[in-house]
């Protein structure tokens, strides 16, 4: 009896590791998604502001993100100063959403601060391709590093861009646990202390507008800072954060939006202009 209960076991057990590790699983997830990137789907960017009422800025916001970075449309300006980033190091938890992965902050101890306002540092996430363009170029990935005020009312995101090369360190110091969420919708795992600090981000040239939230919904009245620098990632760690997409595109970038009024700056100091 004992010996046929333990068979069972082992069964059900190897296959739940199955059912877990099994590709086929994303075909779930397409419903269990809220939303896709896929520009066919009903769920798809063209119609998120029709999925839920609360997402109808998607729709009708006149400020949305992302946009393409025109040089001949930007205001070159000296007077933004340096990026004022205090980050320091937090416990983190990396998580599979289905249609990105986020590195999750658990304290709010990391802070950027934008003309008096202060934004504590939640999370990051990966877009692959870049959602921002330059001058109509889409670049392999693009960093997210998304900041609140306390009362949670208003974010403000700064986003870096990647080409492809040599490897981004903090990926590969988040090798194992990308490899252990990768293929898992909703799978999430302590990755322990990480130090946000060791980023290296130029805080001297930088674009800034006044943009939204990327994904529904769609949040509008967001600074953004895009970092002027391109950083570097590898083919195999763009492989790895596109295994969490779980629709046909396989791309999580929501298409350009419209600048309307709106100027984009790019702040240059003095001693960079010539
Ligand atoms: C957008 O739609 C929502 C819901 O229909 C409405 O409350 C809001 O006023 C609209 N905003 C604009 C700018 O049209
Ligand atoms: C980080 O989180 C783990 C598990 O949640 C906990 O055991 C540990 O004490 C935390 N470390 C710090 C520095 O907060
Ligand atoms: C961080 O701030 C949020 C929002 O103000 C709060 O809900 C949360 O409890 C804070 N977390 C910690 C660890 O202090
Ligand atoms: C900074 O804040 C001041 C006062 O709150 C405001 O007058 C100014 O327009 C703000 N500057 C920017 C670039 O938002
Ligand atoms: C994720 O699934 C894809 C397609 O089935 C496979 O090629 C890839 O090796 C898997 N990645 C990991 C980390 O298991
Ligand atoms: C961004 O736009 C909103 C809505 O028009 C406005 O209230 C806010 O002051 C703007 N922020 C900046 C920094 O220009």
């Amino acid at each position: 009896m004992a010996k046929f209960a333990l068979q069972i076991l082992i069964c059900c057990l190897s296959a739940a590791i199955v059912m877990l590790s099994c590709p086929a699983m994303s075909q779930e997830v397409e419903d269990e998604s809220e939303f896709s990137y896929d520009v066919e789907s009903e769920t798809g960017p063209l119609h998120w502001g029709d999925i839920k009422p609360e997402w109808h800025s998607c729709k009708n916001g006149s400020m949305q993100s992302p946009i393409d970075l025109l040089n001949e449309r930007v205001q070159i300006v000296s007077h933004l100063g340096a990026l004022q980033m205090n980050y320091k190091p937090s416990n983190a938890t990396l998580k599979n959403r289905g249609h990105d992965i986020m590195l999750e902050l658990h304290d709010n101890s990391s802070y950027l601060q934008i003309n008096g306002t202060k934004y504590v540092l939640k999370q990051f996430h990966w877009h692959s391709p870049s959602e921002h363009t330059i001058e109509g170029r889409r670049l392999d990935l693009e960093l997210h590093m998304v900041h609140e005020t306390p009362s949670g009312s208003q974010a403000a995101v700064i986003g870096m861009l990647f080409k492809t090369g040599r490897p981004d360190p903090l990926l590969s110091s988040l090798t194992n646990h990308l490899e252990a969420i990768s293929n898992s919708t909703e799978a999430e795992i302590a990755v322990g202390v990480i130090d946000p600090g060791l980023i290296r981000i130029g805080r001297t040239q930088y674009y800034r507008y006044n943009g939204s939230l990327t994904t529904p919904p769609c949040t509008e009245n967001v600074p953004w800072t895009i970092v002027r620098e391109v950083r570097s990632v590898s083919k195999e760690q763009i492989e790895l954060l596109r295994g969490s997409v779980h629709d046909d595109s396989d791309t999580n970038a929501r298409p350009l939006q419209p600048i309307n009024n709106r100027i984009v700056k790019f702040n240059k100091p003095q001693e960079y202009q010539h």
